[in-house]
């Protein structure tokens, strides 16, 4: 089989943005697979050719179920969610007798950002090409196009970083653009996992999921980070196994002068939501515990 190059995403170091693979004058919508002009949402979409050779890839060791092979197929299998800043796919890659579900989380243009919103979040995140830097600024559909491709890059960064180091978080397979590929975290006939804000725990299962959670945060802040946007949305629960999800503006905690505003207010936000479901979990102490994990902090 021919071999393509391949990039693996498993660097500790600060990450510059890449140069974009597309120009302005590029057709700006957002195409799925294999479906890059002619695009109709009417049309049944037909598998295309897996993504995964040109793609770059989550970190090693690559977990058994993620089908590698150039001969696979990738099925676009509808919308799960359309959020503010990005819409998640399932797709369903098929190799053989073999196939896996996954989540794509797709980026929009950032038209509805804020710059300071994204000043705040990537800071202490260089940017080095001042080309970039003055389309970001400027809000051209280039500066936009390059915003939405550095989120889904911090994302995957961050993804890749954590479940490396254990964390309870989906792996994130692949890295194409604006587009991210990552774990489904649900049944195997597609059902998403809830989020956390959708269940109703009985006491015990509560106290059990705030020991979950408690847990993947100490494994963020091992590595210098808050989740910059920690609620009950942003937690799914798969069968009692807590996954935190979402998490592009995670804050690097030792690079970024408002880490600790991000890192109280994370813990403000859940330990509320706990709170409210009996469970003594007090903010302050939370804060202080993960404060006391981060690597030179303080
Ligand atoms: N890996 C996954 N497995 C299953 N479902 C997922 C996965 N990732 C995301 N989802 C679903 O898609 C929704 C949106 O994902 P996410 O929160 O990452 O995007 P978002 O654009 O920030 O959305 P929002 O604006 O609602 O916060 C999640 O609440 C969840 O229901
Ligand atoms: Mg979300």
């Amino acid at each position: 089989m021919p071999q393509r190059t391949r990039r693996r995403f498993d660097d500790d170091d600060d990450f510059d943005i890449p140069t974009p693979t597309f120009t302005p004058t590029d057709d700006l919508d957002e195409a799925g697979p294999g479906d890059d002009h002619d695009h109709d949402d009417s049309l049944p979409k037909e598998p295309a050719w897996s993504t995964y050779p040109d793609a770059a890839h989550g970190p090693a060791p690559t977990p058994d179920w993620v089908i590698t092979s150039a001969a696979a197929t990738d099925e676009d299998l509808g919308v799960l969610k359309t959020g503010k800043e990005a819409e998640v796919s399932l797709l369903r890659r098929a190799h053989g007798d073999h196939a896996v579900l996954m989540a794509v989380k797709r980026y929009r243009h950032a038209h509805h950002r804020l710059f300071h919103r994204d000043a705040g979040y990537l800071e202490g995140r260089r940017v080095r090409k001042s080309r970039e830097m003055r389309a970001m600024q400027n809000r051209t559909e280039f500066g936009r196009e390059v915003i939405a491709g550095q989120w889904a890059i911090a994302e995957f960064h961050v993804l890749s970083r954590l479940w490396s180091a254990g964390a309870a978080v989906p792996y994130p397979v692949q890295l194409d653009g604006t587009e991210l590929m990552m774990e489904f975290i649900g049944t195997a006939d597609g059902v998403a996992a809830p989020r956390l804000a959708q269940l109703r725990p009985t006491p015990s299962e509560a106290a059990d999921l705030y020991g979950q959670l408690r847990e993947v945060l100490l494994r963020l802040a091992e590595q210098g980070y808050t989740h910059g946007d920690l609620s009950a949305y942003n937690v799914l629960v798969d069968d009692g196994r807590l996954v935190l999800i979402d998490l592009p503006q995670a804050v690097d905690m030792v690079g970024n002068p408002q880490g600790f505003q991000f890192l109280a207010r994370d813990c403000e936000n859940i330990c509320a939501w706990f709170t409210a479901r009996g469970i003594d979990a007090d903010p302050a102490a939370l804060r202080d515990l993960l404060l006391a994990t981060v690597p030179h902090a303080g």
